[in-house]
C-alpha cells in the first residue's frame, strides 16, 4: 500500500515534471507565435465586428479575438472571415497543426476544399514551418468563442470553390522565399517579413480582373482595392511613390503610424500599424531596408486621396 502510494506519487511527480518541461518549451513558441500573429494582422480580418460579443478583446491584449464574422468587401462580393478561435465546434480547436499548416501553406481547408484568396494564403504560404507551428501554438491559447461562421455572399461564379482550381493553376505559387546572401541579413529578414508575414503586397500591389496580384507592378498601389481602400504607391519612385522617405521615416510609420508629413495613417493601414508597432526595432529596420531597395515604379494615375490627408 505504502509502496504503491509512493509509486503513484512518483508517477505524478514525473508527469508534472514532463508537463513543466513541455510548458517551458511551449512558452517560447507561444510568445514567438503571438509576435508573428500580430505582425501578420490575423486579428484585423478575423476579429469580430465591434460591439458584438465576439468583438470583445481577449484579456491582457488590446486585440479582438479572432471569432470571425467580419465582412470583407471585394469586387467579387462579400466574404466573411471564419472563426479561428480554438472553439472545437465553431472555430479551429479540433484542427491539428498539420491541418492549420495546410490552410496557410496551400490554401486548402480541413475538408480538402480550396480556400478563397481573400484569405491571403498567397503570402502566408511563404511562412516557415517553425513560424506556422508557433502561430498555431499561440492561437490555441486564446479563449474559445462559440460563435458559428456566417456564409460568404460572393457573386456567382466567384463563390464556387471548385473553380479555384483554375485560379490556383494560373496564379498560386507557394515556393519559399530565397535567401540572397549578398544582400545581407537585414534585407533578407525584411524581405521575409514584408512578403510572408505582413503581406504588404496584398493591399499595395494592383490586381488583375481575376483578383490576382499583378507581378511586375509590385507595391505600386491599388486604388479602390478590397473594402474600397486606396493603398498608395510605396515604391521608391520620387514623384508618384515614396522615394523621398528615408529608412527612419518608414520605421517611424511602422512604429507610430505617423508619416513624414506628420499625418496619422488611416484606412486599412491603421490595423497594419497596430501589428507592426509591436515588432522589435530591429525587425522594423529590416523591413524599411528591404522596402527602400524595391524597384521604383512610376504610376500614371493621380495619387489617391488618403484618409490620413483628409483633415
Ligand atoms: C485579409 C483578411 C485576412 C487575413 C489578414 C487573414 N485571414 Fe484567415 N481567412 C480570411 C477569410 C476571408 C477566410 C475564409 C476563406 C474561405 O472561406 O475560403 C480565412 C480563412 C482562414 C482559415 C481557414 C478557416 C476555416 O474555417 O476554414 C484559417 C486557419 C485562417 N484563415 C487563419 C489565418 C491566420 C493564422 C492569419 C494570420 C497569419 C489569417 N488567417 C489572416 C481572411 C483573412
Ligand atoms: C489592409 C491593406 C494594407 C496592408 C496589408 C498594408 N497597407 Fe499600407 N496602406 C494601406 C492604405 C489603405 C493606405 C492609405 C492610408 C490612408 O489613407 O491614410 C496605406 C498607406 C501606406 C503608406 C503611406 C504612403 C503614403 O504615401 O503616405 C505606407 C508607407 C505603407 N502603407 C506601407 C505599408 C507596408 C510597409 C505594409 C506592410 C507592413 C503595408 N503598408 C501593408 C493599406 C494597406
Amino acid at each position: 500500500m505504502g509502496i504503491s502510494r509512493s509509486f503513484v506519487g512518483l508517477l505524478i511527480m514525473v508527469g508534472s515534471l514532463a508537463a513543466a518541461h513541455a510548458h517551458a518549451a511551449d512558452a517560447e513558441s507561444i510568445a514567438r507565435g503571438k509576435y508573428l500573429y500580430q505582425a501578420a494582422d490575423c486579428y484585423s480580418c478575423h476579429g469580430g465586428p465591434r460591439g458584438s460579443p465576439n468583438g470583445a478583446a481577449s484579456s491582457g491584449s488590446s486585440l479582438k479575438l479572432p471569432s470571425g464574422g467580419l465582412g470583407l468587401e471585394t469586387p467579387f462580393g462579400m466574404f466573411r472571415s471564419p472563426n479561428i478561435t480554438p472553439d472545437r465546434q465553431y472555430g479551429i480547436g479540433a484542427w491539428s497543426e498539420a491541418e492549420f499548416k495546410t490552410a496557410l501553406r496551400d490554401g486548402i481547408g480541413r475538408d480538402g476544399e480550396y480556400l478563397f484568396p481573400v484569405f491571403p494564403y498567397t503570402s502566408f504560404s511563404k511562412l516557415t514551418d517553425r513560424d506556422i507551428a508557433d502561430m498555431y501554438a499561440y492561437i490555441m491559447t486564446l479563449p474559445a468563442v462559440p460563435l458559428p461562421n456566417k456564409p460568404h455572399e460572393a457573386k456567382p461564379p466567384f463563390g464556387w470553390r471548385s473553380l479555384l482550381i483554375f485560379w490556383r493553376a494560373l496564379f498560386f505559387d507557394n515556393a519559399p522565399i530565397q535567401i540572397e546572401p549578398a544582400r545581407g541579413s537585414d534585407w533578407n529578414r525584411g524581405n521575409y517579413l514584408v512578403h510572408a508575414v505582413a503581406h504588404c503586397e496584398e493591399c499595395h500591389t494592383p490586381r488583375n480582373f481575376l483578383g490576382a496580384l499583378i507581378t511586375g507592378r509590385s507595391f505600386s498601389g491599388n486604388i479602390g482595392g478590397p473594402d474600397k481602400q486606396n493603398a498608395p504607391n510605396i515604391t521608391p519612385d520620387v514623384r508618384t511613390g515614396i522615394g523621398d522617405w528615408s529608412i527612419s521615416d518608414m520605421e517611424q510609420l511602422l512604429k507610430t503610424g505617423m508619416t513624414p508629413e506628420a499625418d496619422i495613417i488611416g484606412s486599412g493601414m491603421k490595423a497594419v500599424v497596430q501589428g507592426t508597432s509591436k515588432l522589435s526595432d530591429a525587425d522594423r529596420h529590416a523591413m524599411a531596408v528591404y522596402l527602400k531597395s524595391i524597384p521604383a515604379i512610376h504610376v500614371d494615375l493621380p495619387p489617391p486621396k488618403l484618409a490620413s490627408q483628409s483633415k
